[in-house]
This record gives structure tokens, sequence and C-alpha cells, in this order.
């Protein structure tokens, strides 16, 4: 059986989905494996380490993918490599199954058994797999070390003989992996660090980090906290309280992460104009939400911006930034849903259509769906 990896073609799309790590791995299953010459250029793998672990080198797209049994890559193939996919192929990548709807539908008519990476679900026997979280923790480092290279000041408290400098304060809205991640980047800079999330239960995740958590702590609060784990509505005049907590607390902000997604919605506005308006000259925000709409009303995907004397900046691949971080992390991830799929003694094609993982991430081929 045949694996191949194709180069990236999107603009901007500098990870690749195996490493010379991975491809080992990958052979050890029994695979034969095909690269396209330069898949790993962005994240800085050379075709002659993918070679010395084991794969074979290819030309072009079309020879790469020509016959190949499982195609991995990081974004969905466009029209021209969905044409290169023989019938019966399976695919694994980062398929947006909410927006790339008619996509999807060319994998399903091109005969493919496509597997969206977003949808697997989290399950703790899938957290070896799930690319949602080890990119998404990379995005929430990477978005404060962009945010404090943007601002015009320092992050720690500094006493100098010329005078005291004072620690910045970083609020994360949104405390899913990416905003954990920037909580503990931001603190490890020295900033003051203060957080904000609808669920109840992160309130100690922000405080074992040594952040603070922006809630009014009433009752009705801490019935939420003993309620669960997952947010639950809470009354107008909580609502009504807890915003001008928030209103309150970003004017005094200098740096504010904003990660909140609700997955197949648009993002939720954390952070109104007015908000934006008051905060102090300099200050910056990058918003992790702006590829789904933005969690600011200004937010620009890809973009960054100022206004009313704010910085907002809005990447939608920060991951791409740490390439190969970034790509070691998906490979892997890759290789053990790959495994999932193979048999171990044969090396041919085991699909559990049953096992919920497999079930869960199959957006085009799965039987169910055919039939
Ligand atoms: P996400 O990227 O979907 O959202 C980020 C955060 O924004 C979430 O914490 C969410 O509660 C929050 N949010 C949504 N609307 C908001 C609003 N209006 N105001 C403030 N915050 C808002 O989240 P992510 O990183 O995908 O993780 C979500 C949850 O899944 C976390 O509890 C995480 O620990 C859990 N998880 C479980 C895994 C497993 O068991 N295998 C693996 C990964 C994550």
């Amino acid at each position: 059986m045949r694996l191949a990896i194709a180069k990236e073609k999107r603009a901007g799309e500098t990870r690749v989905a195996a490493t010379p790590e991975s491809v080992k791995k990958l052979k050890g299953l029994g695979l034969d494996i095909t690269i396209e010459a330069g898949a790993g250029e962005g994240a800085r793998f050379a075709d002659a380490d993918y070679q010395a672990a084991g794969a074979t080198i290819a030309p072009d797209a079309a020879a790469a993918l020509k016959d190949a049994d499982i195609v991995l890559k990081v974004r969905g193939p466009d029209a021209d490599e969905i044409g290169l996919l023989k019938k019966g192929a399976v695919l694994a990548a980062l398929l947006a199954p909410h927006s790339e709807k008619d996509a999807i539908a060319a994998l399903g008519a091109a005969g493919v058994t496509a597997f969206a990476m977003e949808l697997l679900p989290r399950i703790s026997r899938a957290q070896a797999m799930d690319v949602l979280s080890s990119q998404a923790n990379l995005a929430g480092y990477k978005a404060v070390i962009d945010a404090a290279a943007r601002f015009g000041r320092a992050m720690p408290m500094m006493m100098t003989a010329a005078g005291t400098i004072a620690p910045a304060r970083v609020l994360v809205m949104g405390v899913g992996v990416a905003g954990l991640q920037a909580i503990a980047t931001a603190k490890r800079l020295g900033a003051i660090v203060s957080a904000t999330d609808v669920r109840p239960a992160t309130k100690e995740q922000v405080e074992s980090l040594g952040g603070t958590f922006v809630a009014v702590m009433d009752e009705e609060f801490a019935q939420a906290q003993t309620a669960g784990g997952y947010a639950k509505e809470m009354s107008p005049e909580y609502q009504a309280k807890q915003a001008a907590l928030i209103a309150d607390t970003i004017k005094k902000q200098d740096i504010i992460i904003t990660t909140a997604l609700i997955p197949g919605r648009k993002a939720p506005i954390l952070v109104t104009e007015d908000m934006i308006k008051s905060m102090k000259s300099g200050s910056v925000i990058v918003d992790l939400a702006a590829g789904a709409g933005g969690n600011t009303p200004l937010s620009e995907a890809d973009q960054t911006i100022e206004a009313h004397g704010v910085t907002i900046m809005g990447p939608t691949n920060l991951p791409g930034a740490l390439a190969t971080d970034a790509s070691s992390l998906y490979a892997r991830n890759l290789f053990n849903f790959v495994s999932l799929m193979v048999d171990k003694k044969s090396g041919d094609l085991a699909i559990d259509w049953n096992d919920e993982i497999i079930k869960g991430a199959a957006v085009a081929g799965a039987p169910a769906a055919e039939g």
C-alpha cells in the first residue's frame, strides 16, 4: 500500500503533513511512502532527509498522488489535486468541513474516503490524534509572542537605576487549548495575566497557571461551577454584571488575546468597538478567531490594523509561523490516526466503521453516508 504526501498549495501554508520522523513510523506500518519534491521546504525538512527516512521523492503532485492508497495533507486538496486522487483513496487533512462543503462534495463525487481531522471526537483515546489541540497550543503561544513584539513597552516589571517599568497587563478571553497556552506564555514573559471564559470550570485552570479569573463570583456563578464543565445559560442579571466587569477590566489591559470559537458558527463578539476605544493608545489585540468572523467587530483575517490607537491582529494561521514544530506535531497526530486504519500484520487498509473516531471524522466515502 502506498501513502503519499503532496506539497501544500495554499498561499502561506508552510506546514507539511509528514516529517522524516513520521515517515519512519509510517514505514513501520508496512506502507510505502512517496513525497512530492519540496513538500517539506516551508517547514525546513529537506527531500534528502525524507529519503534517508525511507521515502521515495516524486517530481510533482501528479506523480506523488497517482495511485496512492492513502493521502495525507495539511489543507484540503483543490480541484486539480482532487482530479489526481484515485477512486477509493483515503484522504486525511484539515478539510474545514463547516465552510468547504463544495470541496467535500467533490471528494465524495470522486470516490475518495475523506476524513476531516477537525471532527475527531474529543475523547481521551483520540488525544494523540487531536490536531485542533496540537495546533491551537502553538497558536496560543505565538499570539503572545507576536503581541509582545508589536507592543511598544516591556512585558515584565523591571526595576532599574533609572526607575521602575510596570509589568504589562494581559487578558486572555476564551480559555481552551490556545487560551491556556497564551496564559502560560504571558506569565513566563512576566506579565500580569487575567482570563475569562463562559465555562466556569476554567477558573481553576486559569488559577493553576497563575492567572486571575475574571468573573462575578456570586451565588449563581458558584452554582454554575458545581453544575459541571460546560457553560450554562446565566440569568440576564448575571450577564449584565459580568459584561460590566469585563468592560471595566478591558480598559486596564495592554494586551488582549481572544480565542473564543464556536465550531461551525460565527465567533462571538467579546470586545466591542466601544471597549476598544476605552483601551490605552498602544494596546494590542490578537484575535485568534479572525478567520471565523472575529471576536472583535474590527478584526480582519490575516491583517494587522490600527483603530482608536489599538493594534488589532487577525492571524488565521499562526501554527504556520512555527512550521517546523506545527508540522512535527501534526504529522504525529496523523500517524496515530493512520495507525488506526492499517492492519498491523498485513499492512492493508482495515477501516473499522464502528470506531467512533473513524465515524466522527469521516466526511465522504463512509458506508453509512453512501447507503
Ligand atoms: P475552542 O477553540 O472551541 O474555544 C476556545 C474557548 O473559548 C473555549 O474554552 C470556549 O469555552 C470559549 N468561549 C466560547 N464562547 C465564549 C464567550 N462568549 N466568551 C468567553 N469564552 C468563550 O476550544 P478548544 O481549545 O478547542 O477546547 C474546548 C474544550 O475542549 C476545552 O475544555 C478543552 O480542554 C477541551 N478539550 C478536550 C480534549 C479531550 O478530552 N480529548 C482535547 C482538547 C480539548
